[in-house]
């Protein structure tokens, strides 16, 4: 349709009509207006695929058999493989997968930083680094949408944590929301051309985010010029008139008084009464119209989806298979040679647990998804066997079955902290929780009394170091899961539960050469065994495929390339949010560590993490050399330059030589380095990161051969956003570029100079 048609169609809407289309009528759907042919718009959460089926009105699964999907690797894990490719096709899939499902906009990606390592959503969320987070989710949106299905950027901004997530007031500086919150976002709208956003539940600056002038008119609509639909998280809204004048579109909830949201039947009447003007209904449905009208759903011509094909499992397994991370390997323990063994003993509650229904709003109901145990039997082939011992008992909070254990469930999941009461859930609310965790029950998940735990335990650790003892092989697979990483919850403390540290030391005094495998979706502590394990191994949620990826990866059928999105500090106080005692906070969260953030406080401050931004290794080795700089010498002639539209002043080239004997892939790493302490162009004294990730490329590499990776620095590279100006600006001096495998492995390094102060826009 044209412009002059939509406007048209919008002219000929009622009042009553183009209510009817801003809010929700079921929980997952608003009201098309079947008169003038205008469809309904449906969401489905969630990143990791489709969600199951809800009935319309009441939260339960509808319990078919015709909504399994496929499930994908968790956000985290798609940062993990630091491959905009890898990006691209797996919001390609999840794009066609939502539309053969017939929904219309994917609650997906997520992309707020990763704050602090015990965020409940981390899993869904990319990195602590911006420019990771914009590269990964910028060709993902664009997949999403080649498919004409919008993605939904969430959670519009600052949703950093659980604690509190319904009203938690977020107070940053203006330099860190431009140098660490932001960016991401910006960059989906800009470059990846985002068709819908969601705004968070907490605040910024005492006001809602689904009320917030600044951050939605001002900045995504202004600034940005975004002109897709901005939907609220579910139950975002509060204040008819404030969400009327703020440029939101639709008010999606999880109650069933439909027509009583607040952008239901109160902003009618607001209207009536003259306190807001219908002018701003119109945009809102304007917004509507113009996203249905480019994903063509109001001219037919709508291109088809696909769901669960082999096509997609294969993609998947391609991108499980470069998520998973390689920490240690001590005297080249990984990977395991076939061919001297008979048999692997796997131990630990993840080895044999699947996670897709679980984390909250992004549990996948998936077609099937590989335990470890399950991928090791796969390929075994019979040539070896494989043993299983849990090792622990899991006292599974969300596995619950049944109507006694979901209020336990409820209960341990909704602590006292938290917004809600557990006495006041209602039958519904009991047996959803019951209805959702159930499928997910490992066969040693059952609910025993806690006077039992302890016997329960002994008897699962003695058995397994029994067995330990004799195996050819043994790797420990345990970690977090989604009673952990959780929506609602941030993690309590840093160690990994039920007590594993202390299982994992008394193994590893037994085989010292046992290996060991975290699996979860957030950073955990190593502290207590890290010197002593041989090989580590940690895997995010890598979804339907990461059991058989993960047993590919350490029988050495892979080559493990995934590197850490987000510090592992190696304890929690050496995380600066942490440090300064600002997470989770109380009904405010205060963000008082600014820009130093994750890796940008590390490396300032010379505190080692236990695993480092970007750390990873391969089965191969490489060799980086020839750094090469060549000025590009524009003539830098403008007063201030428009972010979108930068001169590149630099082209950085170097070579990586894979100096192994197996075919290998590597990302390499550019960072700039900028004095940590300066005046800047408007002469205030400030500070900055000793190092900021500013390019990487992931390519594969022949054994015995080069690759050359190449990259243009444009003057963003070399910014700060300056808080007087209210733009980013380039102080002229001196820049050191490193490049290597991670920010503290950097071997090659070049001083440029940067003659002239420069300013840049922010959008
Ligand atoms: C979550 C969103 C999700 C929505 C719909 C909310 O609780 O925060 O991420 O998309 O529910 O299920």
């Amino acid at each position: 349709m044209t412009d002059q048609e939509l406007k048209t169609l919008l002219e000929s809407l009622s009042l009553d009509e183009k209510i009817q289309m801003i809010h929700g009528a079921e929980f997952f759907k608003n009201s098309g207006v079947a008169q003038k042919d205008i469809p309904a718009f449906s969401f489905s959460d969630g990143p990791m695929g489709p969600r199951l089926e809800y009935e319309p009105a009441n939260w339960l699964p509808i319990g078919g058999n015709d909504d399994y999907t496929s499930y994908l690797p968790c956000n985290s894990a798609l940062a993990a493989t630091f491959n905009r490719e890898r990006a691209y096709e797996t919001g390609l899939l999840l794009g066609q997968e939502t539309r053969a499902r017939e929904k219309d906009m994917i609650l997906a990606p997520g992309i707020n930083i990763h704050r602090s390592p015990l965020g409940g959503r981390n899993f869904e969320y990319m990195s602590e680094d911006p420019y990771l987070t914009g590269e990964i989710a910028v060709p993902y949106v664009k997949g999403v949408q080649e498919t004409d299905v919008s993605a939904c950027v969430k959670h519009y901004a600052l949703n950093n944590q659980e604690t509190y997530r319904n009203g938690t007031d977020v107070t940053v500086s203006e330099r860190a929301l431009w140098e660490i919150y932001l960016p991401a976002y910006r960059a989906t709208v800009l470059e990846g051309k985002a068709l819908g956003f969601m705004g968070a539940y907490n605040k910024y600056n005492g006001e809602y985010l689904c009320e917030n002038q600044q951050l939605v008119n001002e900045i995504l609509r202004g600034e940005w010029g975004f002109d897709g639909i901005f939907v609220s998280d579910w139950g975002a809204t509060h204040d008819t008139i404030k969400a009327g004048l703020c440029e939101i579109d639709v008010d999606m909830r999880v109650t069933t008084d439909f027509d009583e949201y607040p952008m239901a039947n109160p902003l009618k009447q607001a209207i009536l009464n003259g306190e807001i003007e219908e002018s701003h209904l119109d945009k809102k449905v304007w917004h509507l119209l113009s996203v249905m009208n480019r994903l063509h759903m109001l001219d037919g011509n709508r291109k088809r989806g696909s769901f669960n094909t082999p096509e997609h499992h294969a993609a998947l397994l391609k991108t499980a298979e470069e998520s998973i991370v390689l920490l240690k390997n001590e005297d080249n323990l990984l990977p395991i040679d076939e061919n001297r063994i008979k048999n692997i003993l796997l131990i630990g509650d993840n080895a044999d647990r699947i996670h897709a229904l679980g984390g909250g709003s992004a549990e996948i109901k998936a077609l099937y998804e590989i335990s470890p145990l399950m991928g090791f039997k796969m390929i075994s082939g019979g040539s070896f066997h494989v043993d299983y011992e849990p090792g622990y008992y899991n006292y599974v909070i969300g596995n619950a079955w049944g109507k006694e254990n979901a209020q336990v469930a409820a209960k341990e999941l909704f602590d006292d902290d938290s917004a809600i009461n557990p006495d006041l859930l209602t039958e519904k609310d009991i047996q959803r929780l019951a209805g959702v965790f159930a499928p997910n029950a490992p066969r040693q998940s059952r609910k025993i009394l806690s006077s039992q735990l302890e016997a329960k335990n002994k008897e699962y650790l003695d058995r397994a170091l029994e067995k330990a003892k004799n195996a050819d092989v043994v790797i420990y697979i345990g970690g977090l899961n989604h009673d952990h990483d959780v929506e609602g919850a941030d993690r309590k403390d840093y160690l990994l539960p039920n007590n594993q540290d202390e299982i994992i030391l008394k193994l590893l005094e037994i085989r010292p050469d046992a290996i060991i495998t975290l699996i979860g979706g957030s950073p955990v502590s190593t502290q207590a065994w890290a010197d002593k394990a041989k090989a580590i191994v940690y895997s995010y949620y890598a979804g339907m495929e990461s059991g058989l990826a993960l047993a590919k990866t350490l029988m050495g059928m892979v080559c493990p390339s995934g590197k850490l999105p987000t510090t592992f500090p190696a304890n929690i106080e050496d995380s600066p949010a942490h440090k300064l005692s600002t997470f989770p906070g109380g009904m405010s969260a205060s963000y008082d560590e600014g820009i130093f953030v994750g890796y940008r406080y590390f490396e300032t401050e010379n505190i080692k993490p236990a695993f480092c931004f970007g750390h990873g290794l391969s089965y191969a080795s490489f060799q980086y050399k020839n750094l090469a700089v060549k000025d590009l010498a524009p003539a830098l002639t403008e007063d201030i330059y428009s972010i979108r539209n930068l001169p590149n002043l630099y082209e950085v080239r170097f070579d990586v030589c894979n100096t192994s004997d197996r075919d290998a892939l590597e990302t390499g790493m550019l960072f700039v380095s900028a004095p940590t302490s300066f005046t800047t162009v408007t002469g205030k004294d400030e500070k900055r990161p000793a190092k900021e990730l500013r390019s990487f490329d992931k390519k594969l590499i022949a054994a015995g051969k080069k690759e050359t990776y190449c990259f243009n620095l444009t003057p963003m590279d070399f910014a700060y956003y300056d808080e007087e100006l209210h733009m980013y600006a380039v102080k002229s001096g001196d820049y050191t570029i490193m490049a290597g495998r991670n920010v503290a492995d950097l071997p090659l390094t070049a001083t440029i100079h940067i003659d002239k102060d420069l300013k840049i826009s922010r959008s």
